[in-house]
């Protein structure tokens, strides 16, 4: 461990100098607060409290072992989205019953992982997939748990027009015009038990209106199943989506969404599933950059800091034009603030962090922490221009540990080969 208790003027995550695990790791390096997360845990298990309902962790916001870990202790169950995700969820401990597994285009293959592991709930967005379902889950001898995710066709307020999954057209679950009687025809399959009717709307959502609305449809379609004489339901999923501050807007406010579904549930007599994944992960994660350049000429002619982790590393800027916050890791005279383009080293104008953002002086070699990264981050990071992916590092009660080593060249080739070993006889024309 490193040097303790020597209080540092610098800036700290979860108690533990930035400086010091830069030093350590490395950087661009992704640092995670497990307090955080447990507190964000908390915070939701307390806003159901007295509500019957399952806590599945979207694992597509950070699927990393070591943080899906921090989860599974915090008493969460896991939300899947494929295979992959799957072998990870169960790499890192949670038991097939703690699993829904769901995507919009799982393969057979996939059906067959999760029928042949138990997850709790396939979560189906077709009706040829239930067919699929049924299908696959004969040939294993099994009865598949189904869920069926509908598409509420509501208005969703979301700040990208990319994560809004429950307005009309988008290719998420089934139209809700036809979801009942997709839930006639799943129920009456042989191999499939239908045991929940789910919605998911978006992500960051920041008004309620789309859950109220959706969730009014859904109370009536289960009602409409019910009268079919269909009585096997046991939940009801929203999904995730539940907003989360980047900057200085106001938190979500968990007693209205509560409000919102509590009586909803009693009427129906279900258990909640909710499927959160940015807000239990997103404020525990820093990324450490290190300054390499500073230079004239940016936008406006602000000056461009060059870091050392790019879009690779952190697609969000670039893809949602999302905003995260960005801080030195040094404190620095506020007088000098001025304005910067943060940008990356990958051979895209699109590689940015922030443009024209003020900064304060900061210089070459100097760490900067760019903020509320723990989600979508690493997850969505990549290999562009041939770049290892960062490192990733827990902080937990004053200690930090790499919990996912950062890449090395060697990885990057590992399953390459200069030699082709052809697949085919070989094409002749005569
Ligand atoms: N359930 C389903 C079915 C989902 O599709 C998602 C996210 C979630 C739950 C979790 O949503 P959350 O609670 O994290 O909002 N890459 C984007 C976000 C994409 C979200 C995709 N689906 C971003 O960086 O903002």
């Amino acid at each position: 461990m490193t040097s303790p208790v020597v209080a540092t003027s610098g800036l700290q995550l979860g108690g533990v100098s930035a400086d010091d695990i830069a030093t350590a790791v490395g950087t661009p390096a992704f640092v995670y607060d497990a307090g955080v997360i447990r507190a964000r845990v908390a915070q939701l298990q307390r806003a159901l409290e007295g509500v019957p309902h399952s806590i599945h962790y979207a694992c597509k916001a950070n699927g990393s072992l070591g943080i899906l870990r921090v989860l599974l202790e915090s008493g969460v169950a896991v939300d899947v989205v494929s295979g992959g995700e799957l072998f990870r969820a169960q790499a890192a401990g949670f038991a097939a019953d703690q699993i829904i597994f769901g995507g919009v285009g799982k393969t057979e293959r996939e059906l067959g992982e999760a029928l042949r592991a138990g997850v709790h709930v396939i979560s189906a967005e077709s009706l040829d997939e239930v067919h699929l379902i049924n299908r696959v889950a004969e040939q294993l001898n099994v009865v598949a748990r189904v869920g069926l995710r509908v598409n509420p066709e509501v208005r969703v307020d979301a700040f990208h027009s990319y994560i809004k999954t429950g307005e009309k057209g988008a290719k998420f679950g089934i139209p809700i015009d036809r979801a009942y009687e997709a839930a006639v025809t799943a129920a009456a399959l042989p191999q499939v038990h239908l045991v929940a009717i789910g919605m998911h709307v978006g992500s960051q959502i920041s008004q309620f209106n789309a859950y109220a609305d959706g969730l009014a449809r859904l109370e009536e379609l289960v009602t409409r199943i019910r009268a079919a004489g269909i009585s096997t339901l046991e939940a009801l999923d929203l999904g995730g989506g539940f907003f989360v501050p980047y900057d200085s807007e106001t938190p979500i406010d968990l007693a209205a969404y509560r409000a919102l579904v509590a009586p909803v549930i009693t009427r129906l007599g279900l258990t909640l599933i909710v499927e959160p994944g940015r807000f239990l992960v997103a404020e525990s994660g820093a990324l450490l950059t290190r300054v390499l350049y500073r230079k004239a000429g940016g936008t406006d002619g602000h000056e461009i800091l060059v870091t050392d982790a790019g879009m690779n590393d952190l697609l969000r800027p670039s893809l949602y034009a999302a905003f995260h916050r960005i801080d030195p890791v040094s404190a620095h005279d506020e007088r000098s603030v001025s304005s910067h383009d943060i940008v990356g080293p990958i051979c895209e104008t699109g590689d940015f962090f922030a443009l024209a953002r003020m900064m304060p002086r900061v210089g070459v070699g100097e760490l900067l922490c760019v903020r509320t990264v723990g989600a979508y981050g690493y997850s969505m990071s990549s290999n562009y221009n041939a770049r290892p992916r960062a490192a990733e590092v827990l902080v937990d009660n004053g200690q930090f540990a790499v919990i996912t080593l950062r890449e090395t060249y060697e990885d990057l080739i590992r399953r390459e080969s200069v030699s082709p070993q052809w697949l085919n006889a070989r094409s002749n024309d005569q």
